[in-house]
């Protein structure tokens, strides 16, 4: 490969050391450093009476994509409908006239997703797309492309070029919501700083290596796992479980934390270990009870929290991860590259071939 590993055992270490580079200058693209406020490129519509968002992609970009929701109905009060692509397209569901079609790929190539893209175009929406290679077909395809700067991702399984997807997502989600008049101006830099503040904080992870071992090395024994995340969180939590399967063949599933009372607490006994994304904030009293159900069927707790959240978790939890703290507007961000640690260090100890799982492509070309 033209693109070496610089150094670092897998593709994958190096792709996720990039994490806080690929953010920065994603930000970057879209963030005016002079007024500090979100900038889009020229657009053939108008944001402000859009009135509906359809987000589409598949694997991890569709989980970037199931997080972005949170921030556009939360932050621009704009209605969003996420589905994976390959469903998307034979649904038929009713567009609104002038919607707005939200494509997200890394390739740009994939073949469900661009189905979709035309399937949406053919259905009256305005084309957007997010993508990390400007020349590919969906590029040339689209209304309008807002661009991850992620560089090259060889890995087969995706990680920045994943959280430059939600590093774009958050900033249309405050452009929205200034369009539509329902971000002020003080949110808006609130926001921004936040945001601003992640390639710092995403360098701090990279001090959790022993945490994050101590749970891998439960993991790794395991041949189930549930994940567990609420709100904004509960898409890390698929984005971890999928990232697990991905590389280390340990069978994971995700599930919203609340959830789990309806169905998987029955599978829960020591040998099921249960990951959670909980950072502190609103939903965190809610999460740490879900998990003490999980913990009182001897469910192991492998805890990814925040300093705030950390006494209260670390009464329940087997082990657990501190992230630095962070807005909870980007925590998400942030808890997506740790669940990605986790997989990459549980893959090194069952010893896989981690850049080239098998059975998996990097584009999948065929529907
Ligand atoms: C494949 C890859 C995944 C990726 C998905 C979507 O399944 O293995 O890592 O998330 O395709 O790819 P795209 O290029 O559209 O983001």
């Amino acid at each position: 490969d033209a693109i070496g590993k610089d150094g670092y055992r897998h593709y994958m270490d190096k792709e996720l050391h990039e994490h806080p580079l690929v953010i920065g200058q994603t930000l970057q693209r879209m963030i005016d450093p002079a007024t500090r406020r979100v900038v889009l490129p020229e657009l053939p519509f108008d944001l402000a009476t859009i009135p509906r968002i359809t987000v589409t992609a598949c694997g991890s970009a569709f989980y970037a994509g199931l997080i972005g929701r949170y921030w556009l109905e939360a932050e621009a009060r704009i209605p969003v409908d996420a589905d994976v692509a390959s469903e998307l397209r034979y649904r038929e569901p009713p567009l609104s006239k002038g919607g707005l079609g939200l494509m997200i790929s890394q390739s740009g190539e994939t073949a469900d997703t661009l189905a979709a893209l035309r399937s949406l175009r053919a259905g009256g929406q305005h084309v957007m797309s997010i993508l990390n290679v400007p020349e590919s077909t969906m590029a040339r395809e689209s209304d309008i492309v807002l661009d991850t700067i992620a560089g090259p991702e060889i890995c087969v399984a995706s990680t920045k070029a994943f959280t430059a997807q939600l590093s774009v997502l958050a900033c249309l989600a405050i452009a929205i919501g200034r369009a539509r008049g329902v971000i002020g101006e003080a949110r808006e830099m609130e926001l921004v700083q936040a945001l601003l503040d992640l390639p710092s904080r995403a360098v701090e992870l990279f001090g959790l290596g022993d945490d994050i071992r101590a749970a891998a090395a439960i993991i790794a024994e395991a041949r189930d796992v549930l994940y567990l995340g609420r709100g904004s969180h509960f898409p890390v939590a698929l984005e971890g479980a999928l990232k697990l399967k991905e590389i280390s063949y340990i069978h994971a599933e995700a599930y919203a934390a609340g959830e789990m009372k309806h169905g998987p607490i029955a599978l829960i006994d020591k040998s099921v270990p249960v990951v959670a994304s909980a950072p502190s904030g609103p939903l965190f009293e809610k999460t740490a009870s879900n998990l003490q159900e999980a913990q009182a069927r001897g469910g192991r707790l492998l805890v990814f929290t925040d300093p705030a959240g950390a006494a209260r978790m670390g009464k329940i939890a087997e082990r657990l991860v501190v992230l630095p703290e962070v807005h909870g507007f980007t925590a998400p961000i942030l808890h997506s590259i740790a669940v990605q640690m986790l997989a990459y260090e549980v893959a090194l100890l069952k010893g896989t071939d981690v850049d080239q799982p098998r059975n998996l492509a990097k584009s999948v070309t065929v529907e």
